[in-house]
């Protein structure tokens, strides 16, 4: 299997992701997706959605201010508590997350480090919002797009009459200041989550856990993830947080060259079954439920966050489920898998077996002989047809020989190329050739639109 350095270098070279402020140096824990990565992720997060929302019967969608009132964050405890632990080492002046660092290892000031005690570090970004910068105006980034869901229940309720259960999704980024970004887009400080609060009756709650837990990890192998690379765990009591009944993470297999093969897997999502802490934060009246028993009574929240049950005629707080995945862990995901190096003939071939409806481009449209007017012409035609008609990102590339164009499209994951030569303006048929199998079938340019929507399926 892959390992990350050569995921780093493709996406490099190709256009996949660069790192963030990289022209000033960068900026650690950022970032930046190129031509091909927005399209690849953008798949991703369209796949999701659909899935989530459009598929089902029991989901709405919202997409939330990422600048949230303090108070959203005050009472969801994230201002309390939403800390790693620190540590400083007192000769090389470099502070560590305290359950990352290995105190024998080499400090750079010579001998081992010299850690102080862990201290808690939080994580949210701080800023203020208006004219003035002062305590008054202090407002963060939202760490995770769950809690404007919470705070929007009674809206999504109230303006579509849905019933429990009923689940709210949304995509969107989240920010945290980690003390030690790595691993690439693994662990940053900016990115994007595609999160689900889906509210259920007690009592029904392990059931929909379940169900949940399954159609998530349906959803990536779905998707082209080969079974071996992705595990389900299920936390153990004492990992749980304190408000969580019980979770199940997905681990994907991000780091295979890694010795010892439990720690080859790590978090792409994580399935949480989170009773009716979060609406007892935000109701009104209700109350924030510390770790170590301390209570913080919610005296600011506006509206009743109760469901009215028309069965039972009574009043309840939801349990809540929620599927939280990261969009840039799950792209990562995908392109580790996808990625295959073969050989053929003389040569290595490196091919994204992405599934169709995550390839960045779908189609290529290539002439045999990119100085003839007559078949460039035709390319062109066909790709801008093919477009228009399916709205596939389709494109045209005269750049090289047909053999490097063929390399460089499945270097990048196109399912399909259109080559265009001296037969298509005898005959009208130019040659499709798949990227997984390298055959080459000849199709008629008026059947090219229903044979390749018959093999690209959802795009
Ligand atoms: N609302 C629950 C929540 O945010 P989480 O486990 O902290 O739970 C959910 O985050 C997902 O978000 C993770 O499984 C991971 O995919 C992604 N994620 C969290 N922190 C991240 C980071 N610093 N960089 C990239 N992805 C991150």
């Amino acid at each position: 299997m892959v390992d990350l350095d050569k995921i780093i270098s493709l996406c490099k070279r190709r256009g996949f992701i660069f790192q963030g402020s990289e022209q000033y140096g960068g900026l650690q824990g950022t970032w930046d997706y190129g031509p091909l990565g927005v399209e690849l992720k953008n798949n991703v997060k369209r796949a999701w959605w659909r899935r989530v929302v459009y598929e089902r019967d029991d989901m709405e969608g919202l997409d939330c201010a990422i600048l949230m009132n303090r108070l959203v964050l005050k009472y969801s405890g994230h201002e309390e508590t939403f800390s790693d632990p620190m540590v400083d080492c007192r000769k090389c002046k470099k502070r560590f997350r305290a359950d990352q660092v290995d105190p024998n290892e080499k400090c750079p000031e010579g001998d081992k480090h010299d850690l102080t005690e862990p201290r808690p570090f939080n994580l949210m970004f701080k800023t203020t919002v208006g004219p003035v910068a002062d305590e008054s105006n202090i407002s963060y980034l939202r760490p995770e797009t769950a809690q404007g869901i919470f705070i929007n229940f009674k809206n999504v309720l109230d303006s579509t009459n849905r019933k429990v259960p009923f689940g709210i999704a949304q995509i969107g980024k989240s920010y945290r200041n980690e003390i030690t970004p790595r691993n690439f887009i693994f662990r940053v400080r900016e990115f994007e989550q595609m999160e689900i609060e889906f509210f259920v009756e007690p009592g029904s709650d392990d059931e929909w856990h379940n169900k949940w837990v399954e159609d998530r990890y349906n959803w990536y192998v779905e998707l082209g993830i080969r079974p071996e690379n992705l595990k389900k765990y299920e936390q153990k009591k004492e990992e749980l947080a304190h408000y969580a009944k019980a979770t199940v993470d997905l681990l994907y297999r991000f780091f295979p060259d890694r010795e010892d093969e439990n720690k080859q897997y790590d978090e792409v999502e994580g399935i949480a079954n989170r009773t009716d802490f979060d609406l007892t934060c935000h109701t009104k009246g209700g109350k924030l439920v510390l770790g170590d028993g301390r209570e913080i009574p919610n005296t600011h929240a506006i509206n009743k966050l109760t469901y009215f049950d028309p069965k039972s005629n009574k009043h309840y707080l939801p349990y809540v489920i929620e599927p939280s995945a990261g969009v840039d862990r799950a792209t990562l995901a995908f392109l580790m898998d996808a990625y295959h190096e073969e050989q053929v003939n003389d040569d290595t071939r490196v091919v994204l077996r992405l599934h169709p409806e995550l390839a960045p481009i779908k189609v290529a449209v290539l002439p045999l002989k990119k100085n003839n007017e007559n078949i460039r012409n035709t390319a062109i035609k066909i790709k801008n047809e093919l477009m228009k008609k399916s709205g596939w990102r389709t494109v045209y590339d005269d750049t090289a020989g047909i053999g490097k164009l063929y390399r460089r499209q499945d270097e990048i994951g196109t399912p399909f190329c259109i080559t265009v030569d001296f037969d298509t303006l005898e005959n009208n048929t130019v040659t499709v050739r798949d990227r997984d199998s390298m055959q080459q079938e000849r199709v008629n340019i008026d059947e090219l639109q229903q044979y390749l929507s018959e093999r690209l399926g959802n795009c």
